[in-house]
């Protein structure tokens, strides 16, 4: 695997496989790479002759108050697991390279849907942060394909539309949620969770799937099964961000007669915020 802290290298070497025909699979990350970031550089591997992989702690998309500084940074790490899982290319700019004139001036990419309810709602500015870099690194490396992985469902749908809404001709993968035993999805902010916590935080889970299972048992009413759930957080000991039941396409609240439905939730431990999401196809 070769790595590249500049854009113009990483260009010239894009280019000649694009040119010898190769396509190009595209793995955006932040680092501090788990089993599950594994997952989506393997599909990756799967569908295309080339893969790159990025690794960038986008200050853009972090606000004030939240983890950017304490962002876990684990370059040597992260990359023996790339070269491990077969990626060839690895892109780790640093904030020069990818924010030459400073973040305050920076040109963005806004979203008008899906941004400002859920997450979007308790992180302003995050989804244009994500769909600014997102947009650039796709710039820059041109792929076929990105891979994307559900846990962030809402990124994903975000980026589905963004790439759809300006023609951006790349396809966009949903890599399945990873979870450890106990239904906790894997993530970078897990390590967050204190050994106190750790048996309760799969409560999360627990209530999104009981969400799930009342929904296909035919039950509709929506504000009493998500106050019933989110109840069932907070007495497991957390803050409950939101639990919300939503049409899987656009984010909306889910309607009498949706069918694909999303159920997506995010509550506070003393050290993270962490979120998870199931889905049903309902008859
Ligand atoms: O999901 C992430 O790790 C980030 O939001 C992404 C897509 C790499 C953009 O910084």
């Amino acid at each position: 695997m070769q790595t590249f802290h500049h854009i113009n290298s990483l260009r010239a070497v894009l280019t000649k496989e694009r040119a010898a025909g190769k396509r190009i699979g595209f793995v955006p990350t932040m680092g501090n790479l788990h089993g599950a970031h594994l997952e989506l550089v393997k599909l990756a591997r799967s569908t295309n002759d080339i893969v790159v992989c990025s690794i960038f702690v986008n200050g853009l998309q972090f606000g004030l108050n939240e983890d950017w500084d304490k962002y876990p940074r684990t370059l040597l790490e992260d990359s023996q697991k790339l070269e491990n899982v077969g990626c060839d290319y690895l892109f780790n700019p640093d904030d020069n390279e990818m924010y030459p004139n400073g973040l305050d001036t920076q040109s963005r990419v806004i979203c008008p849907t899906m941004t400002d309810v859920l997450c979007g709602a308790s992180r302003p500015g995050h989804f244009e942060g994500v769909t600014t870099v997102v947009t650039k690194l796709f710039n820059i490396v041109q792929p076929d394909e990105a891979v994307f992985g559900i846990k962030d469902y809402q990124q994903l749908a975000v980026i589905r539309r963004m790439v759809e809404d300006l023609c951006m001709g790349i396809e966009i993968t949903a890599a399945p949620i990873h979870r450890e035993a106990d239904g906790l999805a894997m993530s970078s902010r897990n390590g967050f969770i204190t050994s106190e916590e750790r048996p309760r935080v799969s409560q999360l889970n627990q209530s999104l799937n009981w969400v799930k299972e009342q929904l296909e048992a035919g039950r509709r009413d929506f504000a009493t099964l998500s106050g019933d759930a989110s109840r069932q957080i907070e007495n497991s000991g957390f803050k409950l961000d939101y639990l919300s039941i939503c049409n899987s396409k656009t984010l909306a609240p889910a309607a009498h007669d949706d069918k694909a439905i999303t159920i997506l939730g995010a509550m506070f431990t003393a050290g993270a915020r962490l979120i998870d999401n199931v889905s049903t196809e309902l008859e």
